[in-house]
C-alpha cells in the first residue's frame, strides 16, 4: 500500500523560528476539532492539524483497531510511517522547521503521537498526550535517543485506558530519553479544564 496525503489545516504564526503544534484528533474527530483548544495557548506557535486517514464506520481515526483498545499494530506502524513522511515533506512546502514539532493529541491522536515517539525517537521535540495508552504491546528499547519533553494526562475513571498499564508506558517513554510530566485527574476519558490549564503552563515553560 502506498502512502496517502493527509487532509490538514496549516496556520503559520509568522515567525520563522516558531515551534509547530501538530494537532491530532480523537476517534470521530477531524482537523478542525482541536483548533479552539489551542487558541488558549497564544499565537506564537504554527498550527498544523491533521485528519486521520482511516475511517471506522465513517469516523476518522489515525490507525485501525480490532476492538476497543485493541490496535491493529501493522496498520499503526504503516500509518505512523505515513504521517511522519507527510509532515517531513509538508515542512518544506509550508516552510516550518521539522525539528520543532510538538504533537498535541487526544485519545486516538495521542496514541499515534506515542507511536511516533517510540518509532522515531528524536523526531518530535515534544508531545502533549491527553488520555493516551501504550500504542504497541511490545516496544523495543532503542536506547535513550529521544530528547522529547512530554506532558501526559490520564483520567482515574477512564474506562478506555488500563490504569495499571499507564505507569509501564511512562517508564518506557522515560527509558527512551523522554522527559515526562504526568498528571492524573479524577475524571474519565473526557478532557477537563485542568488538562488545558496544566498543559498550557507546561508548554509555556518548556517551549517558547
Ligand atoms: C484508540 O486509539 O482507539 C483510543 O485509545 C480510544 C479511542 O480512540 O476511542
Amino acid at each position: 500500500m502506498d502512502f496517502q496525503p493527509l487532509k490538514y489545516i496549516y496556520k503559520p504564526s509568522g515567525n520563522p523560528d516558531a515551534y509547530t503544534l501538530l494537532l491530532l484528533h480523537g476517534t470521530g474527530g477531524d482537523e478542525t476539532d482541536l483548533i479552539p483548544l489551542v487558541q488558549n495557548f497564544g499565537d506564537s506557535y504554527n498550527i498544523l492539524s491533521l485528519r486521520g486517514n482511516v475511517s471506522e464506520n465513517g469516523m476518522p481515526r489515525f490507525f485501525k483497531r480490532l476492538g476497543m483498545g485493541i490496535f491493529d499494530e501493522a496498520d499503526l506502524h504503516f500509518r505512523t510511517n505515513e504521517m511522519v513522511a507527510f509532515i517531513k515533506e509538508l515542512a518544506g512546502t509550508e516552510g516550518f522547521d521539522p525539528t520543532k514539532v510538538i504533537a498535541l493529541g487526544y485519545s486516538n491522536g495521542a496514541n499515534i503521537a506515542g507511536a511516533t515517539l517510540v518509532k522515531y525517537p528524536g523526531f518530535l521535540a515534544g508531545a502533549i498526550l491527553y488520555r493516551p495508552m501504550q500504542p504497541f504491546k511490545t516496544i523495543e528499547n532503542k536506547g535513550a535517543n529521544s530528547k522529547a519533553r512530554v506532558f501526559f494526562s490520564s483520567g482515574q475513571l477512564d474506562p478506555t485506558v488500563n490504569r495499571e498499564a499507564t505507569q509501564g508506558y511512562i517508564d518506557i517513554l522515560k527509558s527512551s530519553g523522554s522527559d515526562v510530566e504526568f498528571h492524573e485527574f479524577p475524571t474519565g476519558h473526557n478532557l477537563t479544564q485542568a488538562d488545558i490549564t496544566l498543559s498550557k503552563k507546561w508548554l509555556s515553560e518548556n517551549f517558547h
